[in-house]
C-alpha cells in the first residue's frame, strides 16, 4: 500500500498532488452525485461566470465531469496537453469567480467578494503556467532509463521486430531470438546499419523444455536492462480438434518461457536497481474465448503473472508491464489458423507499450480493445461474455475447425 501511495504521489509538487486529489474527489464522488442524485430544482452550475440552474445546470455539469476526469488522467499520467489545459481551465475559473459575484451582488461588495474568490485560482493558473515544462518533459530514452542491452524473444516477425526497431532507435543493443535464423540475421543487419547498435542473434526453440534456460545461459555475459517476453502463438479451433502436442508447446512458449526467463534475468536487474520486463499478453486474456480456449487461458496467465510481478518489483526499481494487443497485423492469424481480419499496426502497439512502461501494470493497445474488454467483463455476465466471444471467434475460424 505504501509503495502504491509513493508511486501515486511521486515526482509532482505538493500543490499539484492536492489538485489531483481534489479532482479525483470531484470526478468519482461529487459529480456523479451532482448529476444523478441532486434534485433538478436545487441544481446550479457556473461556467465563465454565468450561472445555470435546473436542467441547464444538469446539462452543463456533464462537461465539468469530463474536465475533472481528464484532469485526474492528465495529472496522474503527466500528459503533455495537461500544462496548457490546466492553465486555461483554472484561468477560466478565476475569471468566473471574479465575474459571478459582480453579476450577482453588483457594486463594490460584488467586486470585493469576486476579487477575494478569484485570487487563489489566479495563483493556481500562474502555478500551472510556470510548471508547464513538468508536463512537456520528453520521456528519457529506453537506454537512459534501463541500460544498454535488451533481450527480445519472437524477434523474427511482427511485434518482436517492432520492439527491436524501437529499442534500436533509442540506442539499445539487442539480443534477438526466435527459430528462423535468416530473419534474425536480416533484422540484426538492418538495426546495426541504421542505428549503429550491437546485436546478437540466438536461434532457439522456446517450446523445448530447456529452451528458456538455454537462452538465459546464452546471455549470462550481458548486463540485460530490458527483457521483452514477446514470443508466442495462438491455436484456433474446437478444443477436441486441436493437437495436444501443439497445445503443450503453446503453454510452454506463452507461459513457461516468460516465467523462467524473467526468473533468470530479474535478480541482476534488482541488484542494479533498474530494469524493465515487458510481457506480451493479449486482449484475449481478459475473457473466456471459445475456439481459442487454451490461448486465451495462456494470456490470462500472462496478465495475472505480470501484474502481480509489477507490485513485487516496484520497490526494486524494476518496471513490469503486460502489453495486451487486440488484433494486430502480424503473422499471428496465419500461424494460429484464423481467417484473415483487420488489425492494428504493430509499430503503434509497441509505442503504446513504451509509453505505459513504468506507469501502470498492464496496457491495452487500443481504445477499442479497452472498451470492449471493460464493457464485456464489468457489465456483462460470464455466460453472456463467453457466448459473445464465441460468436466473434466463429467468424474468424475456418468451418472445419469449429
Ligand atoms: N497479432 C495479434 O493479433 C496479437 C494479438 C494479441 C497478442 N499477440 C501476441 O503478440 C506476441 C507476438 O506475436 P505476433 O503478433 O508478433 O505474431 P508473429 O508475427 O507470429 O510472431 C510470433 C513470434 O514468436 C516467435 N515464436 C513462436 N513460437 C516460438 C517458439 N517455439 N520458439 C521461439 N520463438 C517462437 C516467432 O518466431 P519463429 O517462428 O521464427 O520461431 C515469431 O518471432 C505473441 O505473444 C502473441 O500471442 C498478438
Amino acid at each position: 500500500m505504501s509503495d502504491w501511495l509513493h508511486d501515486l504521489f511521486r515526482d509532482r509538487p505538493w500543490w499539484m498532488n492536492a489538485v489531483m486529489v481534489f479532482c479525483s474527489y470531484m470526478a468519482f464522488f461529487y459529480m456523479p452525485w451532482d448529476i444523478f442524485w441532486k434534485p433538478v430544482e436545487s441544481d446550479q452550475e457556473v461556467w465563465f461566470g454565468i450561472l445555470f440552474t435546473g436542467w441547464w445546470a444538469k446539462l452543463m455539469a456533464l462537461p465539468h465531469w469530463f474536465v475533472y476526469g481528464a484532469a485526474v488522467y492528465g495529472l496522474r499520467r503527466r500528459r503533455p496537453w495537461m500544462g496548457i489545459a490546466a492553465t486555461v481551465y483554472t484561468g477560466q475559473v478565476a475569471i468566473g469567480m471574479l465575474i459571478w459575484p459582480i453579476l450577482h451582488y453588483g457594486s463594490l461588495l460584488g467586486i470585493i467578494l469576486g476579487a477575494i474568490a478569484a485570487v487563489p485560482f489566479a495563483l493556481l493558473t500562474m502555478a500551472f503556467w510556470n510548471a508547464r515544462d513538468h508536463f512537456a518533459s520528453e520521456l528519457r530514452s529506453m537506454r537512459e532509463r534501463y541500460g544498454d542491452w535488451a533481450l527480445v524473444t519472437g524477434a523474427s516477425s511482427g511485434l518482436g521486430v517492432e520492439f527491436a526497431r524501437a529499442l534500436a532507435r533509442d540506442g539499445v543493443n539487442c539480443v534477438l531470438t526466435a527459430r528462423r535464423e535468416s530473419r534474425l540475421q536480416e533484422l540484426a543487419l538492418e538495426l546495426e546499419r541504421q542505428h549503429g547498435i550491437a546485436t546478437r542473434c540466438l536461434t532457439l526453440d522456446l517450446a523445448e523444455s530447456d529452451g528458456p534456460d538455454r537462452l538465459a545461459d546464452a546471455v549470462k555475459d550481458i548486463d540485460l536492462g530490458i527483457l521483452i517476453n514477446n514470443a508466442g502463438f495462438g491455436y484456433a479451433g474446437r478444443f477436441e480438434k486441436l493437437d495436444a502436442a501443439r497445445l503443450r508447446d503453446l503453454i510452454q512458449v506463452n507461459c513457461v518461457a516468460p516465467v523462467i526467463l524473467t526468473h533468470r534475468v530479474i535478480p541482476a536487474m534488482r541488484a542494479r536497481g533498474r530494469g524493465a520486463v515487458i510481457i506480451t499478453g493479449s486482449a484475449a486474456g481478459r475473457q473466456p474465448m471459445p475456439l481459442h480456449s487454451v490461448y486465451s487461458a495462456s494470456k490470462a496467465f500472462d496478465l495475472l503473472f505480470g501484474e502481480s510481478l509489477w507490485v513485487e518489483m516496484q520497490a526494486g526499481g524494476v518496471d513490469v508491464l503486460v502489453l495486451e494487443p487486440g488484433s494486430t497485423e502480424t503473422e499471428f492469424q496465419q500461424v494460429a489458423g484464423e481467417l484473415a481480419h483487420k488489425g492494428e499496426r504493430p509499430a503503434k502497439v509497441v509505442e503504446v507499450a513504451f509509453e505505459a512502461l513504468g506507469q501502470q501494470p498492464s496496457v491495452m493497445a487500443s481504445w477499442f480493445s479497452w472498451l470492449r474488454a471493460n464493457i464485456a467483463t464489468r457489465l456483462g455476465s460470464r455466460p453472456l461474455v463467453a457466448h459473445a466471444a464465441h460468436h466473434v471467434m466463429e467468424v474468424q475460424t475456418p468451418g472445419e475447425m469449429r
